[in-house]
């Protein structure tokens, strides 16, 4: 005799069930997702014991035809789709089929629904002892009830966290089909209690004031860009705005909620130049494409999308974040434009770090608390031989492969091999270099800037060079409050001081690539300042306002004579650097002229 058994029904959608509920936050997610494909108006859900007691969810959708209903708890059992080809350009949430044969086998569910065109409604009620349906008077629309989730599957008790954790995570998939549909009015409600609602008055951002509250809301500003079909439309948050961790960066694709790592690359990257270290644009990103061009079924959950061109995506949300980014009002202001008495220090000579030299002092870079995170981060920067390199470190071999074959061949900069020639300078402000088949316009201030400001916020380490005598500075009291409360955070980015008596500081060590700097006093002075303004901001982000600043003074000027020196060691830096192509302020740096560009103007 065999061993082998044929699985009953049951077991068979128990054993399912595993992947597409595995906590009550994705069955109420499967279950709202219903109401919004029977195309409701309105949802309210209300869950009890962290949605492991009970859950109900109440719609006004299209409603179920009575002999529909118990076909609806089959596996495969869907109105959505009729065959695979359907799933090419599938527009609802839904399609799998799966959802409520899952939930039904781990669960004790009641379902009461009528369609419009109905007099009468049906209650249908199905548990361990089978299926039972019988007529009910109810308004048009359909209510699910779960009860007991899991309650026949005690292992998976186990890994459920207390009810206040299920809670939130029931609490937050709601808030993420909230965001993606503002054109329905959500309510949820937890323990008898209010949590959040939606007015459902089509406008996202009224949406994410009722959800997340007025101090997210108050620092989004719109993007809204369109490249080639796929347009990116939402909210995202100004520099000033930024926080510690990704957890309120929700992207949705047509609709749907996803995790995609091309979205956050992009968004992140347009960010660059505006963030330091450990700080990450929040934002509410709503990618509109043909759906042809997805797949949507490649998760179990649907949590993750594919997209036939990635670099496509990549450009609108790039695009459309960047463009929001250089609106005059969200770019830092020109040091010309700010006000302050003393003059600019006079660029001596832009030494790197000598580390080898017996009065240098190392320190750990700081880095700031990212807080929690539900994404790896992304190492931008492993790729030591590219300076445009492409931010999709993280992809999957077939969508880097993709994003290469749709990427502009000219973007390579530089390999390790210091195969440069610089030719010259023109107007005291643009360095000119022969980089292969490219010659290459470098705006020397802004480069120098930004060389000067990586180095100052983005390094392993900040060295701090000892000065042969201490400078002492005399502050504003507020100011030199501040710089003595902080000092020992300060000595980590490189600037070591001391109190000396009231209001005055004396400087003993500053960041190297400070230390040839003339009139190091006004740079300091500039700091402290610095430092001291914009209440609303954070001391991190405060320091690095201060240290932008810091490495605006201290950037050669354009206009100005530098020594050749200088320059080839900036276009050195530069090369070699890493990923340099905008200045703090988020203007480029280098412009690339190709050969054949130059060959094809000459008609050759
Ligand atoms: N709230 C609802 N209102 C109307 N019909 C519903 C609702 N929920 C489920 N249905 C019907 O039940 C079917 C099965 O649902 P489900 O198991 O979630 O599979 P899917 O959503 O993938 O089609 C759906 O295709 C739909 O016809
Ligand atoms: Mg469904």
């Amino acid at each position: 005799m065999g061993i082998i058994n044929i699985l009953d029904t049951q077991t068979a959608n128990m054993i399912a069930a595993g992947e597409v509920v595995d906590r009550p936050a994705s069955a109420l997610k499967e279950l709202i997702e219903n109401s919004v494909d029977a195309g409701a108006t309105s949802i309210c859900i209300e869950i009890k014991g962290g949605g492991r007691g009970f859950m109900r969810i109440t719609d006004n959708g299209s409603g179920f035809a009575r002999d529909d209903m118990p076909k609806a708890l089959l596996r495969h059992a869907t109105s959505k789709i009729k065959t695979g080809s359907d799933l090419d350009g599938v527009m609802t949430l839904g399609f799998r089929g799966e959802a409520l044969a899952a939930i039904s086998s781990v669960s004790r569910i009641e379902i009461i629904s009528r369609r419009k065109e109905d007099e009468l409604g049906t209650r249908l009620t199905g548990d361990e002892n089978g299926i039972v349906m019988e007529d009910t008077g109810c308004p048009s629309g359909t209510t699910v009830i779960i009860r007991d989730l899991f309650y026949n599957l005690p292992a998976r008790h186990k890994f459920l966290k207390r009810d206040s954790a299920e809670a939130a995570a029931a609490a937050a998939v709601t808030e993420r089909i909230a965001l993606s549909h503002p054109e329905i009015a959500f309510s949820f409600t937890s323990e008898g209690e209010k949590k959040f609602f939606t007015v459902g008055d089509g406008n996202l951002l009224s949406a994410i004031y009722s959800v997340y509250g007025r101090g997210l809301a108050n620092g989004l500003k719109e993007i809204n860009y369109e490249i080639d079909g796929v347009s990116a439309r939402g909210f995202v948050t100004t520099p000033d705005n930024a926080r510690g961790s990704r957890s309120l960066q929700i992207f949705f694709v047509n609709g749907r909620f996803v995790r995609s790592k091309t979205v956050m690359a992009a968004l992140e990257e347009a960010f660059r130049s505006y963030l330091p270290h450990g700080k990450y644009p929040a934002g509410i990103i709503n990618i509109t494409l043909n759906v042809k061009n997805t797949d949507v079924n490649v998760h179990p959950a649907k949590l993750e999308i594919k997209f036939t061109d990635e670099r496509k995506i990549f450009d609108a949300v790039y695009y459309a974040v960047k463009n929001m980014l250089t609106q005059p009002e969200h770019m830092p202001p020109k040091e010309s434009e700010k006000q302050h008495n003393h003059t600019n220090p006079v660029y001596i000579h832009p030494s790197p770090p000598k580390n080898s030299e017996g009065n240098v002092i190392g320190y750990e870079v700081f880095k700031p608390d990212t807080g929690e995170e539900d994404l790896p981060v992304i190492n931008l920067t492993t790729d030591s031989t590219m300076i445009l390199k492409s931010p999709l470190t993280e992809l999957t071999p077939e969508e880097k492969k993709a994003y290469k074959d749709s990427k502009p061949t000219e973007t390579v900069l530089f390999a390790e091999e210091k195969s440069y020639r610089i030719i010259g300078e023109a107007y005291n402000a643009y360095i000119f270099a022969e980089l292969d088949d490219k010659i290459l316009v470098i705006d020397k201030h802004a480069a120098h800037e930004r060389v000067l400001y990586e180095e100052l916020t983005d390094k392993k380490q900040v060295v701090a060079q000892q000065l042969l005598e201490g400078i002492t500075v005399t502050l504003p009291r507020e100011q030199s409050d501040i710089l003595s409360a902080n000092l020992e955070y300060l000595g980590q980015y490189g600037f070591v001081a001391e109190p000396f008596g009231a209001d005055t500081l004396i400087i003993r060590a500053v960041p190297s690539v400070l230390s040839n700097t003339e009139n190091i006093e006004s740079l300091f002075e500039a700091f402290a300042a610095k430092l001291s303004e914009g209440n609303a901001l954070s001391f991190t982000e405060r320091v690095d306002r201060a240290l932008f600043t810091v490495a605006c003074k201290a950037a050669m000027k354009a206009g100005q004579k530098n020594h050749s020196v200088h320059n080839e060691w900036l276009v050195e830096r530069l090369l070699t650097g890493g990923d340099i192509r905008y200045c703090p302020h988020g203007r480029p740096v280098i412009k690339i002229l190709s050969k054949r560009e130059i060959e094809r103007f000459f008609d050759r």
